[in-house]
């Protein structure tokens, strides 16, 4: 049986919707897979909503904004490529970030909504399903995504998103701007780190671990779980649930 993809599509309302409505009163042919939510601004796309999509089994997500600069919100579609580009280093590390895709198109556009449309269909039909669909690797690929989510539902990437734009341009609070390699260096450790450590937060969520049993799961060493488990408690979120011959276990007590 020949493999159809699941498309969600997320429009603006401004742009997008109204090209892909042309598209539609023009008769231009592009693929049915896609299902379309309309929003009022592309920046209106919680990258949290698209990891929600995989989760649930869609095998690719699009985004589809006006073009740069016609934002009907001034900002709002720059925004949204500082959030896609956070989202796709996060799915870099499970080998789903193809499976997104950011676009523009205008009102005007009813021919390029078809066309992009028809590209990542094809796309995703020869990436094959989403992997969560494939039994052997559901558990792992679910726990992924779940950590994914979490971390993108956390607020410290999302401030560091947010503040982007101002401290590669007017600066930090003792005025010193970042150049846009020194960001870069320091999001992409922030992204890993947190990563790990929501990864950790999974692992002890409902049974207290050691620390050298929790670098076997998460395949780290053990002294970098152990720098993490302090940054942990530090939040409050973990604590020592036993000590069993002078081993500490410690578990997660975050809420939600
Ligand atoms: S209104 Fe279209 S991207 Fe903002």
């Amino acid at each position: 049986m020949t493999f159809e993809p699941k498309i969600l599509g997320f429009l603006c309302n401004w742009c997008s919707y109204a090209g892909a409505d042309l598209a539609g009163v023009s008769r231009i042919q592009y693929p049915t897979n896609i299902r379309v939510i309309r929003v009022m601004c592309s920046g209106r796309v919680d990258p949290v909503f698209i990891a929600e999509a995989f989760i649930e089994g869609i095998d690719g997500v699009i985004i589809l904004g006006c073009h740069l600069g016609d934002c009907h919100y001034i900002s709002g579609n720059y925004e949204t490529e500082l959030k896609m580009k956070m989202l796709s280093k996060l799915l870099n590390f499970i080998d789903f970030s193809d499976r997104i895709r950011l676009d523009w198109v205008s009102a005007a556009e009813g021919n390029r909504f078809a066309q992009i449309v028809g590209e990542f269909t094809e796309h995703i039909r020869k990436l094959g399903p989403n992997p969560l669909k494939e039994k052997k690797k559901k558990i792992e690929i679910l726990d992924n995504l779940n950590t994914i989510k979490a971390v993108l539902s956390d607020r410290r990437l999302r401030g560091l998103v947010a503040r982007q734009r101002e401290l590669t341009t007017e600066g930090n609070v003792y005025n010193k701007v970042i150049s846009s390699e020194e960001f870069e260096k320091f999001f992409d450790d922030a992204i890993l780190n947190e990563l790990l450590r929501h990864k950790i937060m999974i692992k002890i969520r409902e049974k207290g671990k050691s620390v050298p049993n929790i670098a076997k799961e998460i395949g780290i060493e053990p002294y970098k779980v152990l720098q993490h488990i302090v940054t942990l408690r530090a939040r409050g979120w973990v604590d020592v649930d036993e000590i069993n011959e002078e081993i500490p276990t410690f578990i997660s007590i975050k809420e939600g």
